[in-house]
């Protein structure tokens, strides 16, 4: 069974969203367990103080390293870890394969200005980014990133939900999808889809799978066609 430990300011934001669809039955199922804690719990003044003016000035404040290590050191965390940061590598599919493998996945969630650089280097954390934006908390990445991790393990979906098929599974964009009707507000439905020729169909798929990924991802089509050409 995989354990996600999540600290963060607000652990009412993972409430209903582990509860929900995919990530709650993967629980229900005991494939995954949740341990979301309290950063503030791992203060010990009266104010429960997480954070702290910048050394060197500016605006904004920056959470304190102890309660982020004392939060770590009571799950007894094991690698990977993960600070979620705007500054981070980018996270991808192959993280998620990586972090669905492992026994534990601990996510540390920021806030305010920043988080004091000593987390990341002290805990060994990986510093991941969901996308070149910045979010006001690391909550809504976490819960990406649990998204994506809980559906690769074996059983969370099922067959119905096909997750072979998506983007990024072989490098390349998913084809679009259609069901009925067949025409809709003048929209047809392409032909070839309800030809009930499956090597025709499978063939459109594919080219629309790699045009799409030209047109809309030149950056994965130059690694996709660099990976074919090896393989
Ligand atoms: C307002 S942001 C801090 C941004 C930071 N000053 C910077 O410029 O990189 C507060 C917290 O939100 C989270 N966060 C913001 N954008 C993110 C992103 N693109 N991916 C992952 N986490 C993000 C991080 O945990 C961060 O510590």
């Amino acid at each position: 069974m995989l354990t996600i430990n999540v600290v963060t300011l607000f652990p009412e934001v993972f409430a209903e969203p582990l509860k929900t669809s995919i990530l709650g039955r993967a629980h229900a199922a005991d494939l995954v367990r949740y341990r979301v804690v309290a950063l503030r719990d791992y203060t010990h003044d009266r104010h429960h103080t997480v954070d702290d003016s910048p050394y060197g000035g500016g605006a904004g404040m920056v959470i304190k390293p102890e309660p982020f290590f004392e939060a770590v050191e009571a799950l007894a965390a094991s690698a990977p870890i993960v600070l979620l940061s705007a500054r981070g590598r980018l996270f991808g599919h192959g993280d998620a394969v990586r972090f669905s493998m492992a026994p534990e996945l601990t996510l540390l969630c920021g806030h305010y200005k920043d988080v004091d650089q000593r987390v990341a280097d002290g805990l060994g954390a990986e510093e991941l980014s969901i996308g070149d934006f910045v979010l006001s908390g690391g909550e809504p990445a976490a819960l990406c990133v649990i998204d994506a991790v809980v559906r690769l393990l074996p059983g969370a979906i099922g067959d119905h939900e096909s997750a072979a098929g998506d983007s990024h599974y072989d490098g390349l964009l998913s084809p679009p999808s259609y069901t009925r009707p067949p025409a809709y507000r003048g929209m047809a439905v392409p032909d070839v889809l309800l030809s009930g020729d499956h090597q025709k169909i499978a063939a459109w798929r594919a080219a629309e799978a790699e045009r799409l990924t030209r047109e809309r991802r030149p950056d994965l089509w130059a690694r996709y066609e660099a990976d074919e050409g090896k393989g």
